[in-house]
C-alpha cells in the first residue's frame, strides 16, 4: 500500500466512533424512558432523544462508508485520491452538520419523519456535502489505473444512495404520498443500494484477508447485486400494506420481500465459503471475524428478522411496534455497522504501523458487543411480542400497554451495558492506533 491519501480515512472512522458512542447514550436515555424513568424528559424528550439516536446511527454509518471509500477506492484503482485537502474539506463539512442537527433537534428544530428528521436547510448542506465525496471518488476511480468490479459496486452504491437522498427532499401536503416517497429513502436505502456498499466492502475484505483470487469473489458479488435489485425495489412494498397506497401492494410487497433474505443469506454462504478456500494465514483474525460475523449477523437480523413480519397478514399486528425496533437493531447491528467496525479494525494497523489485533480488548469488543445486541434484540422482541398482544389482541391502550412491558426494558438495559462495554473495548482499541503516518503506509506496501 502505497497511497498516501488514504490517511484521510482515518478522519471519517475517528467521527464515525465518537458519534457511535454519543448514539448509544440516546439509546440508554430512551431504554430508562421505557422502564419508567425518564427523568430527563424536560430537556431530551423522548421524541428529542429517538431523532438524535437513529440520525447519529446514520451519520456514524455514512461516515464509515465514507472512511471506507477513502481507504479502497485509492488501492483498488491505483490512483491517489485527487485531492486530499478537498476531502478534508468534506470532513469537516460533514461533522458540522452532524454536530448542527444534533444541537437542532434539542431545540425541536426538526422534520418529525423518522429517519429523515433533518431540517431541509440542512438537507441542502448533505447534498452539497455527499457531491463533493461523489466527485473525489468517482475521479479516482476514473482517472485510476484500473477499475475493479468491487471498487464499481462499492461507487455505484455510494453515487444511488446519495441520488436517493431526493425523495426525501420533495414537499408533499399528503401524509400518504409523503410517507409512500419517505421508504424510497428509508427502505431502498437498507434494503437496496446499501447492499451494494456492504457488497463492495464485503468483497475488499475477503480478498485481502482470505487470499481467494479476485476473479472468483468478484462473480458472486454479481449474483448478489443481482438478488439484491430483483427481491429489494418491489420489496418496497411491505412498507405500502395499510398506509393509503392500492391494494396491490399487498401481494407485490409480500412476494419479493419474503425474498430479500436471499440476498442477505447469498452473501453469509459467499464469506463462508471464501473463508473455507481461504488460506487463512492473514495475521489480522480479528478482522477476519468481524467479516464473517457481518454476513452472518446481517441474515439473522435483516433477513430472518425481516421475514418475521414481512407478510401482510402478521404485519398488520406488528406494524411499528417494538417488533419492528427488534428487527431495526439487529439489522442495521449486523449489517451496516458491524461491516464498519470490520473495516476500520482491518485498516488501522495499516495505516497506523500499530498490530493491536492480538490484544485480548479487540476479542472482548467482538464478542461482549455482539452478546450484548443479540440479548437486546430478545429483549425487544419478548417486549414487542407482549405489546402486540395486548394492544391489538386483547385491546388495551397503547400507554397501558407500554406499562405492562415496562420490565423487558430492564433486561433490555442489562444487555446494553455488555454491548456499550463492549464498544467501550472497540473505541479505546481505535484510539491507542494512534493516528496514520507516512512510514506505516510505506511499510504495508
Ligand atoms: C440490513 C438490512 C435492513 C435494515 C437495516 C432494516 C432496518 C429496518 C428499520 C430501521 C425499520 C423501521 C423503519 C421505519 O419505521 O422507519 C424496518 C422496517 C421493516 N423491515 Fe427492515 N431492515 C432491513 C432488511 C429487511 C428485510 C430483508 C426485510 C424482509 C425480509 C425487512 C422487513 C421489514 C418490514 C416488514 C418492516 C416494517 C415494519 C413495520 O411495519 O413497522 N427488513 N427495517
Ligand atoms: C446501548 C445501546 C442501545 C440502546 C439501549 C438502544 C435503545 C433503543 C430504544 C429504547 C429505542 C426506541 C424504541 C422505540 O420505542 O421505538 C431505539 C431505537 C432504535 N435504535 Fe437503538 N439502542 C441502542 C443501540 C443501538 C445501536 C447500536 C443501533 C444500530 C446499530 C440502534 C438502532 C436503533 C434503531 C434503528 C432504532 C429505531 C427502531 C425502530 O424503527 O423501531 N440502536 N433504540
Ligand atoms: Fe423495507
Amino acid at each position: 500500500m502505497k497511497y498516501k491519501s488514504q490517511k484521510v480515512a482515518y478522519m471519517f472512522f475517528a467521527l464515525s466512533m465518537v458519534l457511535l458512542v454519543l448514539q448509544i447514550v440516546y439509546g440508554f436515555i430512551m431504554g430508562f424512558a421505557h422502564a419508567g424513568f425518564d427523568g430527563l424528559h424536560e430537556f431530551i424528550p423522548f421524541n428529542t432523544a429517538t431523532a438524535t439516536h437513529k440520525n447519529l446511527l446514520v451519520v456514524w454509518l455514512l461516515s464509515g462508508f465514507m472512511g471506507a471509500a477513502y481507504y479502497i477506492i485509492p488501492e483498488e484503482s491505483q490512483n491517489e485520491l485527487v485531492s486530499v485537502k478537498l476531502a478534508l474539506l468534506q470532513f469537516w463539512s460533514l461533522a458540522i452538520v452532524a454536530v448542527v442537527a444534533v444541537i437542532g433537534f434539542h431545540f425541536n428544530w426538526w422534520e418529525g419523519r423518522k429517519f429523515l428528521e433533518i431540517p431541509r436547510p440542512l438537507d441542502y448542506l448533505v447534498v452539497v456535502n455527499v457531491l463533493l465525496f461523489l466527485g473525489i471518488i468517482l475521479v479516482t476511480l476514473f482517472k485510476g489505473k484500473q477499475r475493479t468490479t468491487t471498487a464499481l459496486v462499492l461507487a455505484m452504491g455510494l453515487f444511488f444512495a446519495a441520488l436517493l437522498y431526493l425523495p426525501g427532499m420533495i414537499d408533499f401536503n399528503n401524509q400518504s404520498v409523503d410517507s409512500f416517497f419517505r421508504w424510497w429513502v428509508v427502505h431502498l436505502w437498507v434494503e437496496g443500494v446499501w447492499e451494494l456498499i456492504m457488497g463492495g466492502i464485503l468483497a475488499y475484505l475477503l480478498i485481502k484477508l482470505t487470499g481467494v483470487d479476485r476473479e472468483l469473489i468478484e462473480k458472486w458479488l454479481y449474483v448478489i447485486v443481482g438478488l439484491t435489485f430483483l427481491s429489494g425495489i418491489l420489496g418496497t412494498g411491505h412498507h405500502y400494506y395499510y398506509m393509503g397506497a392500492p391494494e396491490y401492494w399487498l401481494m407485490i410487497g409480500g412476494i419479493f420481500s419474503a425474498l430479500e433474505p436471499l440476498a442477505f443469506l447469498g452473501m453469509a454462504l459467499f464469506a463462508l465459503a471464501m473463508y473455507r478456500k481461504g488460506e487463512k494465514n492473514h495475521p489480522n483474525k480479528i478482522a477476519l471475524y468481524w467479516t464473517l460475523g457481518t454476513a452472518i449477523m446481517s441474515f439473522a437480523g435483516a433477513g430472518l428478522l425481516g421475514i418475521a413480519h414481512t407478510i401482510p397478514s402478521v404485519n398488520l399486528y406488528t406494524h411499528g411496534t417494538l417488533v419492528t425496533a427488534m428487527h431495526g437493531h439487529l439489522a442495521f447491528w449486523g449489517a451496516y455497522g458491524m461491516m464498519v467496525l470490520a473495516i476500520i479494525v482491518y485498516a488501522m494497523p495499516n495505516l497506523t504501523g500499530r498490530k493491536l489485533y492480538d490484544r485480548p480488548g479487540a476479542h472482548y469488543a467482538f464478542w461482549l458487543s455482539n452478546i450484548g445486541m443479540i440479548g437486546m434484540t430478545t429483549a425487544f422482541a419478548a417486549a414487542g411480542v407482549a405489546q402486540v398482544y395486548l394492544e391489538r389482541k386483547v385491546g388495551m391502550s397503547f400507554m397501558d400497554a407500554q406499562k405492562a412491558i415496562e420490565v423487558h426494558f430492564w433486561v433490555l438495559i442489562g444487555a446494553a451495558i455488555l454491548f456499550t462495554i463492549g464498544i467501550l473495548f472497540f473505541v479505546s482499541n481505535f484510539f491507542k492506533h494512534g493516528m496514520p503516518t507516512d512510514e506505516a503506509l510505506e511499510a504495508n506496501s
